[in-house]
């Protein structure tokens, strides 16, 4: 059976006003933002609502010591609605502060806690990526397991995601190329998961032709040229976040896990140096599928012929994020096992979403194909 579902009602604003106007923002909600965020669009708006600042409890990607700590803050403070505003770290966060019962952390990624929603869960992205305002998956570094790990449950969908572009044009250059690479794999992944299907398709193939064409607009015209366009990639991360929610993320999501979590590489990035060497040995492996199909609309929008798509492609996002070799990121040669043992072992959700199965032996052979 295959289905399609988008349990969260989406909505935009031209301004950051207007939707708190829209929303009636008051004392019984919890913000969960940035300063930077907080001060930049939000500071001449009156708000009585309690704002917890997500970088006060540390840098980087989202990890569970994080979570208890805000946890240890928010636990005697009372609240009816969770409204995040934030890139993908912070709403994966917030979702969970939409649940009954959110510590002990681990317990919870462990499905060992009743899963109960209990608050409105409001999602305001402010990158190009993560797709997380539509998806019910939350990612968090388990510190202690050194990898990351997926959450995904129904209770953690939002009430409403909220596309406000205006909180996305003083993104700078390096966040919205990670992010916005994310969301391209989104799409492309979920495109060739086993789950796609003619509606995530739709939303899978509307992301990839959006996202290309503005690299191919930044690639010539540079950086500055993604101001005008920014409102088009909000959409298209919201569509990448469409398409896995439903039909999921694979091997990419899976193989970046144990590295990005070992040398802390921004999320998109440790995608995007993993990418290529999956659909290359996907294309490698069975050619005659459903990647035929995806090659040749690539190849109508690369302007390239279907066997060259991405080196294409690569060389494209080479504009965007240069790619970097795992042995660039300080990856020695032996963990390669070790992050291929991890894949095998934690990383069972996404790895069934793969357009070929890929054994032990394979996966180690992507990475180092890519060391
Ligand atoms: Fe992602």
């Amino acid at each position: 059976m295959k289905q399609f579902r988008l349990k969260t009602t989406i909505q935009q604003y031209d301004t950051c006003r207007e939707f708190c106007d829209t929303f009636r923002i008051g004392k019984e909600d919890l913000i969960i933002t940035s300063e930077h965020t907080f001060q930049d669009y939000f500071n001449n708006i009156p708000l009585e609502a309690k704002v917890v600042f997500f970088r006060k409890y540390g840098a980087g990607e989202p990890n569970d010591e994080m979570v208890e700590a805000i946890y240890a803050d928010l636990k005697d403070i009372s609240y009816n609605r969770v409204i995040a505003i934030g890139g993908g770290t912070i709403l994966d966060v917030a979702k969970l502060f939409a649940l009954k019962k959110v510590s002990p952390v681990l317990d919870l990624f462990d499905r060992k806690l009743e899963l109960f929603k209990e608050k409105e869960l409001i999602l305001v992205p402010t990158t190009c990526g993560t797709g997380s305002e539509v998806t019910n998956i939350s990612i968090l570094e388990l510190v202690s397991r050194h990898t990351k790990l997926g959450l995904a449950v129904d209770e953690l969908f939002a009430d409403y995601a909220v596309l406000i572009p205006e909180l996305l044009e003083k993104l700078p250059f390096p966040y919205f190329a990670t992010s916005s690479i994310d969301a391209f794999i989104h799409a492309i992944e979920s495109y060739l998961s086993p789950k796609a299907n003619p509606f995530t398709e739709t939303f899978s193939l509307k992301a990839m032709e959006i996202l290309i064409k503005g690299y191919q607009v930044i690639a010539k015209n540079g950086e500055e040229a993604r101001i005008p366009l920014i409102s088009d990639f909000l959409y298209a991360s919201t569509y990448g976040g469409i398409a896995f929610g439903n039909a999921g993320t694979a091997a990419v999501h899976a193989m970046s896990y144990p590295f990005g979590a070992a040398y802390h590489v921004p999320h998109g990035e440790s995608n995007y140096a993993i990418f290529t060497g999956v659909f290359k040995t996907y294309q490698r492996l069975h050619p005659d599928g459903r990647i035929k199909q995806l090659n040749t609309f690539l190849a109508g929008i690369l302007h390239c012929s279907a066997d060259r798509v991405y080196e294409e492609l690569e060389e494209l996002f080479n504009h965007i994020v240069p790619k970097k070799a795992l042995s660039q990121y300080g990856v020695r040669e032996d963990q390669l096992e070790e992050f291929t043992a991890s894949v095998m072992e934690k990383q069972g959700r996404l790895m069934a979403n793969n357009y070929v199965e890929l054994d032990k032996e394979t996966v180690y052979g992507i990475y180092r194909s890519l060391y």
